[in-house]
């Protein structure tokens, strides 16, 4: 790093924001100097905000993006797992998969001890939930005594013997997105196309995984509300993947709907049980398998079929031994809720829409979510939902069962369902939906 990017005084956080508020590139010294100064507290909260916003309207050329990750790697620690050997001493290559976020979307739980039962360590440091997307750490944390804390030391002693670790990011991995992504939340920038895709990445990166699949959601429930901007979010954490030396692959899949018959914390633990135990929905399945197969593939392992281990209980082997060594009891009760309510069907006919970001906000206002990073989870608080788009269904029948521990949610949470469900007359073909739109790999940028 040059001696101008860590010299306090080697810019003017003014003049940064002013060169990207009129349309302009930003040098690397500069995108340096400025991520290094906000992680030490000389670029004030409010000046990093004007240059957020700058960014989200102005955008960020593919330099400035690479520039703006690495920065915010180096702002903290990298990890390494290169001293994962086999018995004859060659490296055992990790792979891991971000999601950028759904409703129901449960997938990490089935996926890392599936992936970690054909040998592959799967290093899977998680974040909690905000606003209406849910967090894997929330949902685990609804297991009686697993713990989200891990050492560094822990995490690499779980990947050698387990193969499979879900547990928190560490405070020092990529600090500066720590601030700056809080920072986002509260002043209207996180929708930024350069912001999110350095954000991810920086956190994926600096984590040291040698193989990475992105689940890219499009739809309502999804951050990227068009099939062009999660293509362009995709195409830009796949580069960014790739230029650092990581085996990146992206999945863009589908969004507008929830994924499952669950959104809630302990209830898609619950979910994802049936699918490690050879069940459950369809649609998890089939995105847990390909997911897998992209991780194996990514990790050099092919050919095989991911859904035997599913079938034939490796995947649920892997995941009690996980859950064990973070202190949880598999065989532990989950929490059930104190209060249930139904919405039924408000039409007899074919279910045609059942919006992800409505049952999203159901289930964070019912106590599944918070607002703030600070405020609790309900473990047993959420939505179970009974028919999906496609079913054919009958007026009055049970639709959607809400969830929570304080019946006084109830009213707020059935409000966000106003508009959420659409009902065809019987008999109306519907297209067939498609969950997997798009692969992208590095030879597609
Ligand atoms: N998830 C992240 O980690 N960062 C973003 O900016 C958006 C989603």
């Amino acid at each position: 790093m040059s001696r101008a990017a860590t010299d306090p005084t080697s810019y003017d956080a003014v003049d940064v924001i002013r060169t990207k508020r009129d349309g302009g590139r930003l040098s690397g010294d500069q995108i340096r100097w400025v991520i290094s100064a906000y992680t030490a507290g000389d670029v004030a909260e409010e000046q990093m905000s004007a240059l957020a916003m700058a960014v989200l309207l102005r955008g960020m050329d593919r330099a400035e993006i690479a520039d703006w990750t690495q920065a915010m790697i180096a702002s903290g620690e990298r990890m390494n797992f290169s001293s994962l050997t086999r018995a004859d001493g060659t490296r055992r290559l990790t792979a891991d998969k971000h999601s950028t976020g759904g409703v129901g979307d449960k997938i990490t739980l089935p996926l890392a001890p599936l992936v970690a039962s054909f040998g592959v360590p799967v290093p899977q440091l998680s974040g909690r939930g905000l606003g209406h997307t849910g967090g894997t750490l929330d949902k685990l944390e609804s297991i009686p005594g697993w713990r989200a804390q891990l050492s560094n030391q822990e995490i690499l002693n779980q990947l050698d013997t387990v193969g499979a670790v879900i547990c928190a990011a560490g405070a020092s991995l990529a600090p500066a997105d720590k601030k700056l992504y809080a920072l986002r939340d509260v002043t209207g920038t996180v929708e930024s196309i350069p912001l999110i895709a350095s954000s991810i990445m920086s956190k994926k990166i600096a984590e040291g995984t040698d193989a990475l699949v992105l689940d890219v959601k499009v739809g309502s429930g999804a951050f990227m509300k068009t099939h062009d901007d999660a293509e362009e979010l995709a195409r830009t954490m796949v580069a960014l993947g790739t230029d650092a030396g990581v085996r990146t692959t992206a999945l863009l899949t589908e969004m507008s709907t929830p994924l499952g018959m669950t959104a809630g914390n302990a209830m898609e633990v619950e979910e994802s049980l049936e699918v490690l135990a050879g069940g459950g929905p369809d649609d998890v399945v089939d995105l847990t398998v390909a997911l897998a197969a992209e991780m194996l593939a990514g990790a050099g392992i092919t050919g095989v079929d991911p859904a035997e281990h599913l079938r034939g209980g490796q995947a649920m082997d892997s995941w009690r031994q996980m859950i064990s060594a973070q202190g949880g009891d598999p065989d532990a009760p989950l929490p059930q809720p104190r209060h249930q309510h139904t919405v039924t069907a408000p039409a007899s006919g074919v279910l045609s829409r059942l919006d992800a970001y409505a049952v999203g906000v159901a289930a964070w206002r019912l106590g599944a979510g918070r607002s703030r990073k600070e405020d609790p989870v309900q473990a047993a608080a959420g939505v179970r939902i009974h028919a999906k788009p496609g079913d054919t269904v009958t007026a009055g029948q049970p639709l959607l069962t809400l969830c929570t521990d304080q019946e006084h949610r109830i009213p707020r949470a059935e409000e966000a369902l106003t508009e959420a469900v659409s009902v065809e007359p019987e008999g109306t073909q519907l297209p067939a939906p498609t969950l997997i739109h798009r692969r992208i790999t590095a030879e597609d940028l």
